[in-house]
């Protein structure tokens, strides 16, 4: 694939603009996938009726949030604005899930200003019938580094429960890394390091073995700023969702509940405010379906609309791999 990627999207208005005329949705409209069922919803996450419209009366076992952390869309807003915002995409997202389900939402904790809008967040939530069941730490590889201070690697996913969902233990090759906890098994003593390579080691809540996106691996949709690997999506559908069972994500982005959903054989109804982030979603679904490929690498997702962005930048290393362009979308019903 070759190295033609788009810069962020929100910071590059005229990019936007330009990418606008080529994005199927327009704010208030719905697609609707004529293979397997998904929805994909140019809506707002806080509308009340946007997110009925979306459902058409369907309730779904889990639910994937990921929202943006106090940084909507080019403004921010104080801690008690945002927070007020998030209970409303809550509140609807109770509204529409099954009474027996699974809530997951990620979040950061801002270690200069407060751990915001991690505790704010905790604490709204206390209010409201979910359950709390795990709060979930995901270690990234790279962090914003400083010599004064610890690195920062680690992002926040919270688990509620509406009720008493579907849970599967996922086993994982995240490796032991301690030493000591001597066991005894049939007659064989074994230290923790020597059992590092079973096969049953479960994941805990501290994930370690997740890689973080970027412009060298398959999944990446350069634009995106805020993309989640797709491996932890799919260890959040396959421990709380059962096949055929039906997903919502009110923060689309890139996509990546979305594929993870077609991979593992869920229904998936996302949206996202912006027309273009429905489109890239969609686009990336289509990919899928049509090359089998999990992103653009270093490419893009409009390169048929804008080939050669990058012709005179310079080039960022190649994997070396041959270019392959997504070509024609899939008829499907706007509703
Ligand atoms: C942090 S990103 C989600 C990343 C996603 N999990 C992924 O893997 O690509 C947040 C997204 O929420 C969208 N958004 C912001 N406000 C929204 C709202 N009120 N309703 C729906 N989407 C919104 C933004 O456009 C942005 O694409």
């Amino acid at each position: 694939m070759k190295n033609n990627p788009l810069p962020r999207l929100d910071t590059d208005e005229n990019l936007r603009n330009e990418l606008l005329p080529h994005c199927r949705l327009k704010p208030g409209e719905i697609w609707e996938d004529p293979i397997n069922g998904h929805k994909v919803g140019c809506l707002d996450a806080t509308n009340s009726l946007d997110i009925k419209r979306l459902m058409g009366g369907e309730y779904a076992k889990l639910a994937i949030h990921d929202p943006p952390y106090n940084l909507v869309a080019f403004q921010e807003r104080s801690i008690a604005e945002f927070i007020n915002w998030c209970k409303k995409w809550v509140e609807n997202s109770w509204l529409w899930l099954d009474k027996n389900s699974a809530l997951y939402i990620w979040l950061g904790a801002d270690q200069k200003d407060n751990y915001q809008p991690l505790p704010d967040f905790m604490i709204m939530m206390r209010d409201l019938d979910f359950d709390p069941i795990s709060f979930i730490t995901m270690r990234n590889q790279r962090g914003y580094g400083t010599q004064k201070n610890w690195m920062a690697v680690r992002q926040e996913l919270l688990y509620y429960v509406k009720g008493s969902p579907y849970f599967e233990v996922q086993y994982t090759d995240i490796p032991k890394i301690l030493r000591g906890y001597y066991k005894t098994v049939n007659g064989q003593t074994t230290e923790n390091l020597e059992r590092s390579k079973s096969d049953n080691i479960r994941a805990s809540n501290v994930w370690v073995d997740i890689q973080q996106v970027f412009y060298r691996m398959e999944e990446n949709i350069s634009g995106c700023y805020a993309q989640k690997p797709l491996k932890s999506i799919e260890r959040i559908i396959n421990a709380s969702s059962k096949q055929g069972d039906l997903v919502i994500d009110f923060f689309a982005h890139s996509g990546t509940t979305l594929l993870a959903s077609e991979i593992k054989k869920r229904r998936c109804f996302t949206i996202d405010i912006d027309p273009v982030y429905c489109e890239i979603s969609i686009r990336r679904l289509e990919l899928f379906r049509q090359k089998g490929r999990l992103g653009w690498q270093n490419g893009h997702p409009f390169e048929m609309e804008l080939p050669d962005r990058n012709s005179e930048q310079p080039q960022l290393p190649n994997n070396g791999q041959k270019q392959e362009v997504f070509q024609q979308p899939v008829q499907a019903k706007l509703l």
